[in-house]
């Protein structure tokens, strides 16, 4: 919690930062009943650190280069959001995997999203992959961060239409949009612990989240 009561949220990100926006602007605007009280890259180049500082947000940069091994560049972030009284860390865009020191450190109030409807096509190249295979439908997906590499349990998943004209740059920029709707949501969600994560899996109002999480629509909003 922030000295205002509101619960605080540390956002990581390795880029472009227009996640990290849309919780800026969630913020502003009352959707997201937090407040984002810290901004971590391990890019020193991410543009996301200029959008942390124009909102007057703590922005640093650890470089993940500066460590020996994973655990100890884990452990800085670690320590660093502790010294925060954080209370949900959000992963934007942070194109580091992380070890346990920083999974089971925050453990059910550590969420990801996922350019892919997931369990489909976890890590990289998500958008080239669904156009290589046909889909007809694409997505993003808001998941519980465990030890499995984009495999903890889903919560909250978009969809879009994949068309016969799309490049991958055209349906990631289709999928971004409705990232920044469904990943605010989720964050709510969890401060008002209607979404709950245990270790027989994720909870929404009480029940058990499908496999592939809730789907959303406009309604939920
Ligand atoms: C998004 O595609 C997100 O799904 C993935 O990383 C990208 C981050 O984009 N995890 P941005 O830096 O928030 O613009």
């Amino acid at each position: 919690m922030n000295q205002r009561g509101l619960p605080c949220l540390a956002i990581l990100i390795s880029g472009r930062g227009t996640n990290l926006q849309a919780f800026i602007d969630a913020c502003a605007n009352g959707h997201l009943n937090a407040q984002v009280g810290l901004v971590i890259s391990n890019n020193p180049q991410a543009g996301g650190l200029q959008r942390a500082r124009d909102a007057g947000i703590p922005a640093r940069c650890i470089d993940h280069r500066d460590y020996h091994s994973r655990e100890e560049f884990d452990q800085a972030l670690v320590d660093v959001i502790d010294a925060n009284a954080v209370d949900l860390v959000v992963l934007a865009g942070f194109m580091r995997i992380l070890t346990p020191v920083f999974i089971t450190a925050f453990l059910g109030r550590l969420v990801n999203i996922h350019p892919s409807l997931l369990p489909l096509y976890p890590g990289l190249h998500t958008h080239q992959r669904a156009l290589d295979a046909g889909d007809t439908t694409a997505g993003t997906t808001v998941h519980f961060v465990t030890q499995e590499l984009d495999g903890g349990p889903p919560v909250l998943q978009a969809r879009v239409p994949v068309y016969t004209h799309d490049t991958a740059e055209s349906l990631a920029a289709r999928v971004a949009k409705e990232e920044h709707i469904i990943y605010p949501l989720a964050a709510q969600w969890l401060i008002e612990e209607r979404l709950v994560w245990t270790d027989t899996g994720a909870f929404f109002d009480g029940q058990r989240i499908p496999a592939t999480g809730i789907q959303y629509t406009a309604d939920l909003l």
